[in-house]
């Protein structure tokens, strides 16, 4: 088991500066998505980019909105590593800027046509563990670091992404990805089933992150136990928040067996959010066991996936009903205002204050 899955995995103490939000790398696809020779649109904060690849393989994002007249470039096409807009041909490179413009140089398309002047905005893209990020910030993106995938591409670990588009804001789905009372209703049967005992665990809030280590090692989860743990050894089950927008929760059962989800989460805007879930599994079978398995492996974990998509419309669309709803907290939701605390101090550019930084035993009924 790689040391990093068990240990504090908090991001780099980084001082005040500007909205947080925005200065971040962002999931704008997976890399199978973003295919040679056609450009890719991806809305991240309520902005349209248009990616696409170059010959070389490198990927670029711009603003997608062309400084002609503003049509939107993704409906347009990659010629000689050039995007191109759909309706005057005007021709941009992978920095934004305009190396030809048909109706002035018809001829020719070099790096100083006489378009060069003319720029749009660029993205930094970086792509790693089988997606591509978009830095959506001002900042020197070097700055920030971009989370890595554990256990990727690491034998006999197997893995793999599911994509889906929630009615809400990134807040309401870290709540809802580290959310484990709801399991026993939302998922019912399929996750977790109401047992009427007490769960407890240990919540720590700190700087950037969250961690929750569940006091728990009979608790059991969908997938079975004769899959996931037949040595039955004790389950280990940390649910952690990576400020400002990952979800990492990993089951271990030894040093054997494990399960490992972790959620991207892209705002599209204030109301809507695009979630790369990355799961990851080892379990002590042999191989030929686990490939038979995979597809209901795959198909159980959409199937819970799905359930949540729905109650979160469900809670959207509550939420509208009454605006600025006031939630009534118990003990049960001590997690959900450490998320709320800390992404306040994310939007305000800041760490999680000290007063707020703290480690205590929460308990719950299951
Ligand atoms: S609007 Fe894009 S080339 Fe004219
Ligand atoms: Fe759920």
């Amino acid at each position: 088991m790689p040391a990093r899955l068990s240990s504090d995995i908090d991001t780099p103490d980084t001082e005040t500066r500007g909205d947080g939000t925005r200065e971040q790398w962002y999931v704008a696809c997976t890399q199978k998505q973003l295919r040679n020779g056609k450009p890719y649109r991806a809305t991240i904060l309520g902005l349209n980019i248009v990616l696409f690849r170059q010959r070389s393989g490198k990927a670029a994002a711009l603003l997608d909105q062309c400084v002609h007249r503003g049509t939107r470039l993704s409906a347009g096409k990659i010629t000689d590593d050039c995007l191109v807009c759909p309706y005057h041909g005007w021709r941009y490179d992978a920095t934004g800027h305009v190396v030809h413009i048909p109706s002035v140089d018809a001829e020719q398309c070099e790096p100083k046509s006489p378009g060069y002047r003319y720029r749009q905005r660029h993205f930094s893209v970086c792509e790693q563990d089988g997606l591509v990020w978009v830095y959506t910030g001002t900042g020197d993106a070097r700055d920030t670091p971009i989370f890595r995938l554990p256990a990727y591409g690491e034998r006999p670990w197997q893995s793999y992404f599911m994509i889906n588009t929630f009615d809400a804001d990134v807040g309401s789905l870290v709540q809802n990805f580290l959310d484990v009372p709801h399991t026993v209703f939302v998922h019912e049967g399929i996750f977790r089933s109401s047992s009427g005992r007490a769960m407890e665990a240990t919540l720590a809030c700190k700087a950037q992150s969250i961690e929750v280590v569940y006091h728990d090692e009979v608790d059991e989860i969908g997938l079975m136990q004769w899959l996931t743990n037949p040595d039955a050894e004790p389950l280990v089950h940390t649910d952690r928040f990576l400020a400002p927008n990952v979800t990492f929760c990993d089951y271990l059962w030894g040093a054997r067996s494990g399960f490992l989800i972790v959620s991207q989460i892209t705002p599209v805007n204030d109301r809507q959010s695009r979630v790369y879930t990355y799961i990851a599994y080892r379990f002590p079978m042999p191989r030929w066991v686990l490939r038979i398995l995979r597809p209901f492996i795959h198909l159980y974990t959409h199937i819970v996936i799905q359930q949540d998509v729905k109650i979160i419309r469900a809670h959207r669309e509550g939420l509208d009903n009454v605006p600025n709803f006031k939630p009534c907290n118990v003990p049960a939701d001590a997690i959900h205002v450490g998320v709320e605390q800390l992404l306040a101090a994310v939007r305000r550019g800041e760490t999680l204050p000290e007063a707020q930084r703290r480690e205590r035993r929460i308990r719950f009924e299951l």
